[in-house]
């Protein structure tokens, strides 16, 4: 006879134990584990014996290269590599509200203009719904839609149908109902993964799933879904701000260091091709605004850093940074007050990037630090100049990554000087001002001719 196996699975990391825990060993998270049933017994698969399969030499492959399906959204394609790989399955992650319905749809409004089948499984909005949001973004009328939550029904549509591209909004929604555990657990969606691209591979279909993201921004489900498909792309952004960033953070067929931006607009996401110049744009002789040139991935860009600093009665003065991390921003507070003598003790700081892009990496540190710099001085950065470079405890500059690629970027975008770490190669545009410490980097990067510099005396 059949006995049901149990077992406990965490439904953020995927760890499996055989008694319930309160706590995870896996991830460390609270009250995640659920109850997973499966039967085994002398009647179970496993039990068959397989019949052996035949290996071939790799070089008698046939293989040529497919043709990438273009989704019609340049930014899309670029993220992906080139377009969509036929029979390829891509997880989309984001927020709630960022846009994800929205892009997807985009997309296979213009997959079904050009003249291939494109087909949208909606299990969280019903098709009235939909058909609301493709009259608004127009062009959405040959797609085809199946408002669908059972797994094993969309599984049939789409082998049947056989689609070119298929968006399955969301993977959290599909249900298959021999499973026993409610839509959206650890064993559902990994599930309705394994199944997907079965069907994807099978039957020729570029599977696009939309799956939900956790408090931290990672994808949500097990990381086994992550393995599982070819593409796992994020979608990332304010829902507040205007300005999304699309991500690639693993790609079977192509870089993940591409970054497309786009802007939500009352008729869909539009696409952004050259962000530094929105980005990184200022006003001249603005106080408290510094371009900073940081690499997103290896793709360089330019970022406008504000910052304001204001006398507090607070007896632990607020560091509040939007865009950067935190720990981050209260250690350059304190390495500006002790290296380059900026005293920030009896005042708030805030800092924000803008439209809402994250600073993630240390070449940003400088940017950061000259306009909390200027901010505290009240004097401006020096007019059409920008910077790079990592900070360290000891006010020291170190050298940022990929130096070459950054003074490219400012280049191309008009900056006549950049101020960076020494040990990066001079050039004649734009103009390299190396300077070793924090402090020599304000004096070089502050427009002191308003006011006398405090700093260049010292
Ligand atoms: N009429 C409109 N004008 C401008 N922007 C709009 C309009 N309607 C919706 N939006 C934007 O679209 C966003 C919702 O997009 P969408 O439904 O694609 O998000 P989603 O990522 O699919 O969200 P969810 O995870 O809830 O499904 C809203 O946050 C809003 O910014
Ligand atoms: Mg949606």
């Amino acid at each position: 006879m059949a006995k049901e196996a149990v077992k406990y699975v965490c439904s953020e990391c995927g760890t499996a134990t055989p008694r319930w825990l309160g706590k995870c060993p896996g991830c460390d998270a609270f009250g995640t584990l659920v109850e997973e049933r499966r039967a085994v017994g002398a009647g179970s698969r496993e039990a068959a014996p397989a019949a052996a399969g035949v290996s071939m030499p790799l070089g008698e492959v046939s293989a040529t290269e497919a043709e990438r399906i273009s989704t019609g959204v340049p930014e899309l394609d670029r993220v992906l590599g080139g377009g969509l790989v036929p029979a390829s399955l891509v997880l989309v992650g984001g927020e709630p509200g960022v846009g994800k319905s929205t892009l997807l749809l985009s997309a296979l409004g213009a997959i079904a203009r050009g003249g291939r089948r494109a087909l949208l499984v909606t299990g969280e909005e019903s098709a009235p719904q939909v058909s609301l949001r493709a009259a608004r973004l127009g062009g959405a009328e040959g797609v085809r839609i199946l408002a669908e939550t059972e797994l094993a029904t969309v599984c049939a549509t789409l082998e049947q149908e056989r689609p070119d591209v298929c968006v399955i909004d969301s993977v959290q929604t599909l249900h298959a109902s021999e499973l026993g555990s409610a839509p959206g657990s650890v064993a559902q969606v990994r599930e309705a993964a394994g199944r997907l691209l079965r069907v994807a591979k099978e039957a020729g279909v570029a599977t696009i799933l939309v799956g939900h993201v956790t408090k931290d921004g990672a994808v949500a489900g097990p990381r086994v879904l992550e393995h599982l498909v070819d593409c796992v792309l994020q979608f990332e952004g304010d829902r507040y701000h205007a300005h999304r960033v699309l991500r690639a953070a693993k790609n079977r067929f192509g870089s993940t260091n591409e970054l497309g931006v786009f802007e939500m607009t009352g008729t869909g996401l539009v696409g952004v091709p050259d962000p530094s110049e929105l980005f990184g744009a200022t006003h001249p002789g603005e106080i408290g605004a510094a371009v900073g040139c940081v690499l997103e991935g290896t793709r360089p860009l330019l970022l406008e850093v504000q910052a304001l600093v204001a006398p507090t009665d607070l007896a632990m003065p607020r560091r509040v940074g939007t865009g950067v991390d935190p720990r981050r921003l209260a250690m350059l507070v304190a390495v500006l007050g002790r290296h380059a003598g900026v005293s920030l003790a009896s005042a708030d700081v805030f800092v924000n990037v803008a439209g809402g892009v994250r600073i993630e990496e240390p070449g940003g540190d400088l940017a950061v630090a000259l306009a909390i710099a200027s901010a505290a001085r009240g004097v401006p950065v020096l007019e059409g100049s920008a910077s790079f470079g990592e900070i360290g405890l000891t006010g020291r500059l170190r050298p940022a990554a990929q130096a070459e690629r950054r003074l490219d970027e400012c280049g191309k975008l008009g900056i006549g000087t950049v101020v960076v770490p020494a040990g990066t190669p001079p050039r004649q545009r734009p103009r390299v001002a190396s300077v070793e410490t924090l402090r020599a980097a304000l004096a070089a990067g502050l427009d002191t001719r308003a006011r006398e510099p405090e700093v260049a005396a010292a």
